[in-house]
């Protein structure tokens, strides 16, 4: 009896399989613009952000694109038009469904398209039709009437549990280090709070951050607080009462970890019944923060640091679990799997983040050198521990750099896109004396179970929309190769990638009992586990996953979004 009670707990414990997945690049087609900013739409559909600075692909009237969509179906770009200039902006999927971008470029050429973007707000979809031609397959925007309260240059966009849109940091001007008069220490909201309309927060946890702040990597909590993480302090954040609850400890060993000191941070898979939050961070600089930039080298070492901490009252206690990359790493992406391991991979062994501004860098036109052209695999299976996690078994070597201004996101059918770099303040396209010319090739990062053609899980038939704490069915297929003990079903956010960061990148491991090939699941307990949104759904057997199915959580509508689910509170800070 006690076994059979304990049996559910330990494969819900157990989230990772142990086969190891043999991957390889496929390069195919070119991205037309640089996509410094990549976000999943659809099952056909990627978006790429970029800056104006030269791109091939054209807009209708001849003039170079910055905004983009690439088909997954012929690996091609069709241009979007847009007002604003998007490049460097952070965003996410609001609870209706619309991708809001916001922030950006200063103005670059008066008179010349595109207009400043600091202030942007850039509303897309959603946009259903497979080609990206119908409605709600386009750039909105109202400057005159639809933007943030300041200019903003790198901040974070956040979805928090109203469904509504944080944003978090940033400078009012392109810069290396964040200091001076220049900073956007501040918070504001899209849509903005009641009270608060043309108004910002002011935040002394981003003062503090100076100057390693830009694009600070931030996590809601399964208690509804944020988590935000910026040079090497971390704090806990309550939307409600705009109260800094605590500091965290410092991250071990002088790591630092925001912009330009790009590490990578992901929330780890959120597992039931606990749902205890885990925040891990890799890669970034120890370099120390005072020296100015151009003491800096494009060969001072990155770190090979990992760090986790649990964000609960024991597991602060407890503090910083250090771990060692086999290589150092800075502007590393990382890549929520369905299967809750996460893919490390672009970057470099040495340097920086940003523009030439660094000792070495006017020789190359790079603030990095030596490009990380092999990925790694943290893995997250309670299987593993500290010192096991990490691997580079099976995952293969790119062939091309990827630093500055690259981006990897996981489609809908499962497998990574790979993309950009470009170091450069313009397009710079061989033949050239500098060493990371503009890089418009995409590949794919393929799994095993895709390039070999071997039957996959399979979710059939789902709901299109899911409202939180309830027993939804579904129907699946699970080729006969498969054991079926091993199930887990991910609810996932892709995210909004962009400069070293997965921004929303969320999963949650949902509850669920499979009778033949009907797959009950249980929906996210509430809002704070999963703010309301849309989502996807990948059924994964024995380390194998399906391809991902959208599902809007929540009801769908404009936020704020009253608090929803079960009113149950979890362990988390
Ligand atoms: C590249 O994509 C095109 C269009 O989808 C496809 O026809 C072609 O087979 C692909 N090439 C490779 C090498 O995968
Ligand atoms: C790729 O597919 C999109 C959407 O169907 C279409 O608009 C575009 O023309 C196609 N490109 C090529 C080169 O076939
Ligand atoms: C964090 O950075 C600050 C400022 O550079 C430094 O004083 C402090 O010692 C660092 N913390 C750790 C644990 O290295
Ligand atoms: C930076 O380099 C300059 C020129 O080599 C040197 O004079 C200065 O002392 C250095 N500053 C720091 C803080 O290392
Ligand atoms: C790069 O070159 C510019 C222009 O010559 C110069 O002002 C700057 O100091 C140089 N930067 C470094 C880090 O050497
Ligand atoms: C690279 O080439 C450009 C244009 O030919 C020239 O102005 C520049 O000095 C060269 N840079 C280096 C580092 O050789
Ligand atoms: C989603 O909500 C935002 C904020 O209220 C609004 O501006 C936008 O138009 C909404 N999207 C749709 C498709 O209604």
């Amino acid at each position: 009896m006690l076994s059979l009670l304990l049996t559910p707990l330990l494969l819900l414990g157990a989230v990772t399989a142990q086969r190891t997945i043999e991957w390889t690049f496929v390069q195919n087609g070119t991205s037309g613009v640089i996509p410094v900013e990549l976000i999943t739409l659809s099952p056909t559909l990627m978006l790429q952000y970029d800056r104006a600075d030269g791109n091939p692909l054209l807009l209708p009237n001849g003039e170079k694109a910055w905004a983009a969509l690439w088909h997954l179906e012929n690996n091609t770009a069709t241009p979007l038009d847009t007002i604003t200039d998007t490049f460097c902006a952070g965003g996410a999927f609001i609870s209706n469904g619309t991708l809001v971008s916001v922030a950006g470029q200063p103005l670059e050429d008066p008179g010349q398209p595109p207009a400043d973007g600091r202030m942007g707000i850039r509303l897309f979809g959603p946009c259903t039709s497979p080609d990206g031609s119908g409605a709600g397959c386009t750039v909105f925007e109202d400057p005159a009437n639809i933007h943030l309260a300041v200019t903003r240059w790198y901040p974070t966009g956040l979805r928090i549990p109203d469904g509504s849109l944080m944003i978090i940091g940033g400078s009012n001007t392109n810069t290396f280090y964040n200091t001076g008069p220049t900073t956007e220490n501040s918070i504001e909201f899209f849509p903005s709070r009641p009270g608060e309309a043309g108004t910002v927060r002011p935040s002394q946890f981003l003062v503090d951050a100076e100057p390693v702040s830009l694009f600070p990597r931030s996590f809601v909590l399964p208690s509804g607080h944020v988590f935000v993480i910026a040079n090497n302090i971390s704090m806990i954040y309550d939307v409600e009462t705009n109260t800094e609850l605590m500091r965290l400890p410092d991250i071990p060993n002088g790591v630092r970890v925001a912009n330009p000191f790009d590490g990578t941070g992901q929330l780890l898979p959120l597992i039931p019944p606990l749902y205890e939050p885990t925040v891990l961070v890799c890669g970034g600089s120890a370099a120390d923060d005072r020296i100015p930039a151009a003491n800096l080298s494009t060969l001072d070492p990155a770190t090979d640091q990992c760090s986790r901490i649990t964000l609960t009252a024991d597991g602060v206690k407890k503090g910083w679990e250090v771990e060692t990359m086999p290589e150092q790493r800075i502007l590393m992406e990382s890549v929520m799997l369905p299967s809750g391991d996460v893919l490390l991979i672009n970057g470099a062994h040495t340097g920086y983040s940003g523009y030439p501004s660094v000792g070495g860098s006017n020789a190359t036109g790079s603030n990095s050198a030596n490009p990380a052209e092999r990925g790694m695999l943290y893995r997250t299976g309670t299987q593993f521990q500290s010192g096991q996690r990490i691997t580079q078994e099976g995952i293969p070597t790119s062939g091309i750099p990827r630093m500055y201004h690259s981006s990897a996101s996981i489609t809908a059918l499962g497998n990574i896109m790979v993309a950009g770099s470009n170091p450069h303040p313009a397009v710079v396209e061989p033949p050239t004396n500098l060493s990371f010319p503009t890089e418009f090739r995409v590949q794919y990062l393929n799994p095993d179970f895709i390039t070999n053609g071997s039957p996959r899980p399979a979710i059939r038939s789902a709901p299109t929309q899911v409202a939180f704490n309830q027993k939804v069915r579904l129907t699946v297929s699970i080729p006969a190769g498969l054991s079926s003990g091993d199930v887990q079903v991910s609810l996932m956010d892709l995210g909004y990638v962009t400069h070293a960061q997965h921004s929303n990148s969320r999963l949650v491991v949902l509850q669920h009992t499979l009778l033949g090939n009907v797959l009950e699941i249980t929906t996210p307990p509430n809002n704070n586990i999963y703010p309301p949104g849309p989502a996807w759904l990948f059924l994964v057997v024995d380390g194998v996953w399906s391809q991902g199915v959208q599902v809007m959580v929540g009801d769908g509508g404009n936020p704020p979004r009253a608090a929803q689910g079960s009113k149950v509170t979890f362990n988390s800070l």
